[in-house]
């Protein structure tokens, strides 16, 4: 962004990326500087150079925890000014967490 507009330099960038935060990456779709993922799984598989090793450490893990690592991803959001919760279901409603055993109900 420090080169002249429309010269080469310019367009040929610097081959740098910010490393975002994720702390309201659930708010926050779509996601990486271009927006062209709109899902956590794909940003993640996105990662490229000094995140290759993350990428492919993500891809050797059992579906599972996969799972597990996008659903943690997903509780990343700033609620709205004035959430009364700190636990809440999509709407901004008082959720019960950890869920009740369906036995214990
Ligand atoms: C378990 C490990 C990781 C997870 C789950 C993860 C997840 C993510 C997600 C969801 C995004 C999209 C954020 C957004 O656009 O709002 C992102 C972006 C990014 N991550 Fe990671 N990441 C991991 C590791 C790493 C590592 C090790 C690096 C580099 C050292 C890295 C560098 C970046 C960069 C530079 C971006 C922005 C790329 C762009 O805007 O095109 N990430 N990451």
């Amino acid at each position: 962004m420090q080169q002249a507009a429309g010269s080469a330099a310019f367009f040929g960038g610097n081959c740098r990326f910010l490393t975002k935060r994720l702390w309201d990456a659930a708010n926050s779709p779509p996601y990486m500087h271009h927006g062209m993922c709109t899902t956590m799984r794909g940003s993640i598989l996105a990662h490229g150079g000094e995140g290759l090793a993350s990428r492919n450490a993500f891809m050797a893990l059992p579906a599972a925890d996969q799972d597990a690592i996008i659903e943690f991803l997903k509780t990343l959001q700033v609620l709205p000014p004035g959430t009364a919760h700190r636990v809440v279901d999509e709407n901004f409603k008082e959720k019960v967490w950890p869920p009740i055993p369906d036995n214990q109900l």
